[in-house]
């Protein structure tokens, strides 16, 4: 396939698929002889995305992110945009229990998923242990990052418990340990993960109050 990138017409090959660029990421398209390349039509796709146990059928700009549906479609802005380029972390949210960058995933992708924002953290009134343990240990300032700091700290436990291994993890051939884990290792598994407050102590001393609790229960 050739694409005149003065007009942006598509003119006849074999391969009918391109990367197409939007503000925030590259992401594919199909295109046809004689489609333009730059086109601007709004291609909507059917989405069901179950979102804090709640199923959502959506029809969304296949561009959109989840991030952008989240806040914008479904008014959960606890989810929050800071650099919206995968820099920061404020965006994180847990997809079929692996923390993800909302900002670098399509919504559309997420069809048939389980997304769990920090709206859908607490259990009614009762707050997540890690929600409890940021409280306590004032892990945060202005809050901004704090929805995304925690649900990675979530995910980063339950990775521990996995017993998977970090980037400055001594001896990868040796089980991880929650009760052996270093503040170093803390640190590397929250390191996605921004805070312009600086309020990093006080987030490893939240993470370590929930492993810490966790082995005297
Ligand atoms: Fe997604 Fe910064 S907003 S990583
Ligand atoms: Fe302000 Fe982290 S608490 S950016």
């Amino acid at each position: 396939m050739i694409v005149n990138f003065t007009t942006g017409l598509v003119h006849a090959g074999s391969n009918r698929l391109l990367t197409h660029h939007t503000p925030s990421l590259f992401c594919f398209a199909v295109f046809e002889e004689g489609d333009n390349f730059f086109r601007d039509e709004v291609i909507d796709v059917k989405t069901n995305i179950r979102v804090n146990s709640t199923t959502h059928e959506l029809s969304l700009d296949s561009r959109l992110t989840l991030l952008d549906a989240l806040r914008d479609v479904l008014g959960l802005t606890g989810t929050k945009k800071g650099c919206d380029q995968g820099a920061c972390g404020a965006c994180t949210v847990i997809i079929e229990g692996q923390r993800v960058l909302s900002c670098l995933t399509l919504a559309a992708a997420c069809e048939g998923q389980h997304v769990v924002t920090i709206e859908g953290l607490a259990k009614g009134e009762e707050l997540h242990p890690m929600q409890a343990a940021f409280l306590q240990c004032d892990g945060f300032q202005c809050g901004y990052c704090t929805p995304g700091q925690i649900l990675s700290a979530v995910c980063a436990v339950q990775e521990v418990h996995a017993g998977v291994p970090s980037h400055v993890t001594r001896d990868v051939r040796q089980t991880v340990n929650s009760a052996t884990l270093t503040d170093e290792e803390i640190r590397e598994r929250m390191s996605g993960n921004l805070c312009r407050c600086a309020a990093y102590p006080n987030i490893v001393a939240a993470v370590r109050q929930v492993l810490a609790n966790e082995l005297r229960s």
